[in-house]
C-alpha cells in the first residue's frame, strides 16, 4: 500500500461522485472539486445517499465515514496537500491539460496526477504539465461503487513509481458487487481496453441507428433485438445512462486518432445538439424524468446481426494485442466482464474466428467502413497463442 492519504477528486458528476464514495469509504481524506457549488451539491447528495444506505444495511458508520470529506471550489487551493488528483471532467483535452498543469502547479512535488479520460491519450494530458512523470490513468466504470473495473494506464512518461502507486489506490477502492480487478494498460492507446474493444462496435451502432431513424422504428424495438443477450442494461438504456455527450465526444475522438470511420451518427448527433443527453437532461432515446427506464421488448426491429458485432470486438481485441496494450485475450474478456458486466468476445468466438473473419470482410464491402478490415492478428489466428 502506498503512503497515499489525500485525495483531490476533480469533477462531482456521476464518475467524480462514485469515485469520491469509494476513497471515503477506503480511509482516504477526500475534498470533491467543481467548478459550480451546485454541481456539488448534487454530487454530495448522491454520496450521502449511497453512504446512508450502506449505514442502514450495517456496513458502516455514516457520520464517521462523511466526515472525511471535504468540497472546494478551487483547484489550485484543494491541491496543496493532496498525494494524489484523481480527474474526472468533461473530455476535452484542453480542459485536461490546464487542469494537470494546476495540480502540478500548486500541489506538493510528490503529487500524481490521475485521469479518469475514457479514451484520451495519457501521455498527451501530461505533456505540457511540467512533471509528465507524474501523470497516469486510472480509468473507472460507471457507476464507480458497484462495477468492478479499473484501468491503470501507463502514458510514455509515466514513472514506475506512479505507475504503482495508482495500481496501489485502484486495488484500496472498494466495491459493492464483488472484488475489485484492476487490469494494467501498458500502453496508452486510445480506449485503452474495455471502451477500445467495444468502440468500433459503436460504428456498427451508429449504423444501426441512423438506420432504425431512416425506417421510422422506435428505440425500444432496437432494444429488443438485444433483449436475449439478457445484458444488465440494453444499449439505448445505456448510452442515456453513461451521457449521449460522453458517446458523441468519444466518437469525435475516435474519428480524429482512429479513423474518420467512427465519427458520431446522425442519430448521435442530433441529440448531442438537441441537448437530450440521456439520465444527465432527463431525456435521451428514452424519458428519464421517472427514473431508469424499462423498456417494452416484445415487439423486435430485426435489424441487428450479432455475428458481426462479434467479429468487430474480436478484431478490436486482436488490434490491442498487436498494438501490446495488453499481452492476453483473457486480460481482455475479463476487463470486459469487470467493467461492464458482459462477455468479452474471445471467449465464445475464438473457436469460430475464421467464419466471423469471412462475415467481416463482407460487411467492410458493403459499407466501405475500411477501420473494420480483419487485421492479420484476427485472420491469421495467431491471436491463439496468448491465451
Ligand atoms: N452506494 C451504496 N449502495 C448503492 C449505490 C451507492 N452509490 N449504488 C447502488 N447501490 C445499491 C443499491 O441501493 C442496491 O441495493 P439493494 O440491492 O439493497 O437494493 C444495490 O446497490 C444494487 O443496485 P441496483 O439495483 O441499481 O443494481 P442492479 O442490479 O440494477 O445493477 C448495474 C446495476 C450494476 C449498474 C447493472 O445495471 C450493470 O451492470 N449495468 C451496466 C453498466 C455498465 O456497462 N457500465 C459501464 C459503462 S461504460 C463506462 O462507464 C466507461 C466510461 O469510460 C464511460
Amino acid at each position: 500500500m502506498s503512503d497515499v492519504k489525500n485525495i483531490v477528486v476533480l469533477g462531482a458528476g456521476l464518475m467524480g461522485n462514485g469515485i469520491a464514495q469509494v476513497s471515503i469509504m477506503a480511509g482516504y481524506n477526500v475534498t470533491m472539486v467543481d467548478v459550480k457549488q451546485e454541481f456539488i451539491d448534487k454530487g454530495m447528495a448522491s454520496i450521502e445517499k449511497g453512504i446512508k444506505r450502506l449505514e442502514e444495511k450495517g456496513q458502516l458508520n455514516a457520520a464517521d465515514v462523511l466526515s472525511r470529506i471535504k468540497t472546494s471550489l478551487d483547484l489550485a487551493t484543494a491541491v496543496k496537500d493532496a498525494d494524489i488528483v484523481i480527474e474526472a471532467v468533461v473530455e476535452k483535452m484542453e480542459v485536461k491539460k490546464q487542469v494537470c498543469k494546476t495540480t502540478i502547479d500548486n500541489g506538493p512535488s510528490h503529487i500524481i496526477y490521475a485521469s479518469n479520460t475514457s479514451t484520451m491519450d495519457i501521455t498527451e494530458i501530461g505533456a505540457d504539465c511540467g512533471a509528465p512523470e507524474r501523470v497516469s490513468g486510472m480509468h473507472f466504470f460507471n457507476p464507480v461503487p458497484l462495477m468492478r473495473c479499473i484501468e491503470v494506464i501507463r502514458g510514455d512518461n509515466t514513472s514506475e513509481e506512479t505507475f504503482q502507486i495508482s495500481m496501489d489506490v485502484a486495488k484500496s477502492l472498494p466495491c459493492l458487487r464483488g472484488e475489485r480487478y484492476i487490469a494494467p494498460v501498458l500502453k496508452s492507446r486510445p480506449g485503452f481496453i474495455v471502451n477500445r474493444l467495444n468502440a468500433p462496435a459503436g460504428i456498427y451502432g451508429h449504423y444501426i441507428r441512423d438506420l432504425a431513424y431512416e425506417k421510422g422504428i422506435p428505440w425500444e424495438q432496437l432494444d429488443a433485438d438485444y433483449a436475449f443477450l439478457k445484458l444488465p442494461m440494453l444499449p439505448c438504456v445505456l448510452s442515456d445512462y453513461v451521457g449521449i455527450d460522453t458517446s458523441y465526444y468519444g466518437a469525435l475522438y475516435y474519428s480524429e486518432k482512429l479513423s474518420p470511420d467512427f465519427k458520431p451518427g446522425k442519430v448521435i448527433t442530433m441529440m448531442f445538439n438537441e441537448k437530450k443527453l440521456g439520465r444527465k437532461t432527463g431525456q435521451g432515446f428514452y424519458d428519464w424524468s421517472e427514473g431508469r427506464p424499462t423498456p417494452d421488448t416484445s415487439k423486435k426491429a430485426g435489424l441487428v446481426d450479432f455475428d458481426i458485432i462479434s467479429a468487430i470486438r474480436m478484431n478490436e481485441g486482436c488490434r490491442l494485442l498487436e498494438e501490446g496494450v495488453v499481452k492476453s485475450y483473457t486480460v481482455i474478456d475479463e476487463a470486459n466482464m469487470a467493467g461492464m458486466n458482459t462477455s468479452g468476445p474471445f471467449g465464445r468466438g475464438k473457436d469460430r474466428y475464421k467464419e466471423l473473419v469471412k462475415k467481416l470482410e463482407e460487411f467492410v464491402a458493403l459499407t466501405g467502413k475500411s477501420y473494420l478490415t480483419p487485421c492479420e492478428m484476427f485472420k491469421s489466428g495467431k491471436f491463439l497463442e496468448m491465451p
